[in-house]
């Protein structure tokens, strides 16, 4: 049982079946509830900033299928844009003008990105750079951060975010140590680290990967002078600096985390919001690197569906609708309301709790914090956070189910949607 307040027994009947059928129940492992107990509810249909599942009941998201819906879930501008273009075919396979114009949105609006590459998903993209930036430095080692994730590429699977921070795994077994070899790890925020490993690794070092605000160990913003120290270090020591922004791209601003910071790394990886909702990732950067892509250079990268028509679309359509004016001071607002909404709460009733949020990501870690790492985030309370988690899903609130994701709002959640949320936060948090 997920609760004793509403009616889940499809949910239950089917989840149960699909714990035959796949491994775990599901296609991504988050989505089965590991960490906070309980069975996940199986959705039926999603709108806006709500869902419904397939027992009827109705629930406001904060997950919006975990970033793409920034705009809320089936925008009708977005869904009728995708109709016109149903009709023309699904994948072509071949060049198609689509592609110009998102690529033409994307280079206008993130400052690094002068040439992009389309692919199917924020693992391939982050996949393709890597390759990408030992071809173009010619050294094999890469320094990621504890508790970021990259998508599951064998050369990204140490001390990963996400899935893996979720369900405590070790690193996962099946990657060969000579995959993980040239992985080097640094605790987020720590510029001696970093530093010290340049030192201890002359000449070897291909460049720095990192989610500027890391959503994949929960929320955890960037301190003053990280990203600066970073882009520093990098440049000093003839290294890349490489942004994911697959999670923050056009999401903590339009431009991504670099346009907000101010900080422009050589390569960036996107994915998520570009894809409107349907499978899309993608890599840029200056001209003088991605032209080493083939067809145009050596490194080689390719794929049958990428760049296709329907998620050309749905990316164009859901850039278009975040260009219009305030849509970004909007998402904060709301975004910010809900946050120091939800910590006044918690600390009213006692719980020791820290959190943040930029433009339309947050997040709020039982623990007193300041949160500045992963070791940090990991001494939250995760048993509190799976009772809060089911309270508040038994009460309509959908979160993203684990204490290590960040939290997601979107241009449809209303002021209503956040009194009502707070609301049952005041109930949950009382009773916690
Ligand atoms: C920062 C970051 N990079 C890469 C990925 C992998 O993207 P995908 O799940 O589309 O493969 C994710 C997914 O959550 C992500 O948040």
């Amino acid at each position: 049982m997920i609760n004793t307040t509403i009616k889940t027994t499809k949910s239950q009947e089917i989840f149960a079946a699909a714990q035959n059928l796949m491994p775990g129940g599901v296609s991504s492992p988050v989505r089965a509830f590991k960490s906070v107990g309980g069975q996940p509810i199986v959705f039926d249909r999603v709108k806006g900033a709500h869902i419904w599942d397939v027992d009827g009941n109705k629930y406001i998201d904060y997950v919006g299928t975990w970033g793409p819906a920034i705009c809320g879930h089936a925008n009708p501008e977005v869904i009728t844009a995708l109709h016109e273009a149903l009709e023309k075919g699904t994948s072509f396979g071949a060049p198609c003008v689509l592609e110009n114009i998102l690529a033409e949105m994307v280079i206008d609006a993130v400052p690094s990105i002068e040439m992009v590459r389309f692919v199917n998903s924020g693992t391939e993209a982050c996949m393709a750079v890597l390759r990408l930036m030992r071809a173009y430095t010619n050294r094999e080692k890469i320094i990621k951060f504890e508790g970021c994730y990259h998508g599951h590429a064998d050369m990204f699977l140490v001390k990963a975010g996400s899935g893996v921070a979720t369900l405590g795994l070790p690193d996962s077994p099946g990657v060969p140590k000579s995959a993980t070899k040239g992985t080097l790890t640094a605790p987020f925020n720590d510029l001696e680290a970093v530093k010290a490993l340049f030192q201890q690794n002359p000449g070897e070092i291909a460049g720095v990967i990192l989610e500027p605000v890391v959503g994949n160990a929960g929320f955890i913003a960037p301190d003053a002078g990280f990203l600066e120290g970073l882009r520093e270090i990098t440049q000093e020591n003839g290294a890349l600096l490489v942004f994911d922004e697959v999670m923050t791209g056009f999401r903590i601003a339009y431009g991504g985390a670099q346009a907000k910071f101010g900080i422009t790394p050589d390569l960036t990886t996107l994915g998520k919001v570009i894809g409107g909702g349907l499978p899309v990732g993608a890599y840029g950067g200056r001209r003088e690197i991605m032209s080493m892509i083939a067809p145009a250079g050596p490194v080689y990268q390719a794929g049958t569906l990428s760049g296709n028509p329907l998620a050309m679309t749905a990316g164009i359509k859901t850039l278009e609708l975040l260009q219009k004016p305030g849509t970004y001071d909007y998402l904060e607002r709301i975004t910010q309301k809900l946050v120091n909404g939800m910590l006044t709460i918690a600390k009213e009733a006692g719980h020791s709790v820290c959190g943040g949020s930029i433009s339309a990501m947050f997040g709020l870690f039982f623990t007193s914090g300041p949160v500045h790492n992963y070791e940090d985030a990991k001494k939250s309370d995760t048993a509190k956070f799976g009772r809060f988690y089911r309270a508040m899903l038994e009460r309509g609130i959908y979160l993203a189910p684990s204490q290590f994701e960040a939290g997601f709002t979107s241009l449809a959640h209303t002021e209503e949607d956040i009194d009502q949320t707070l609301a049952v936060v005041k109930e949950v948090l009382s009773n916690l």
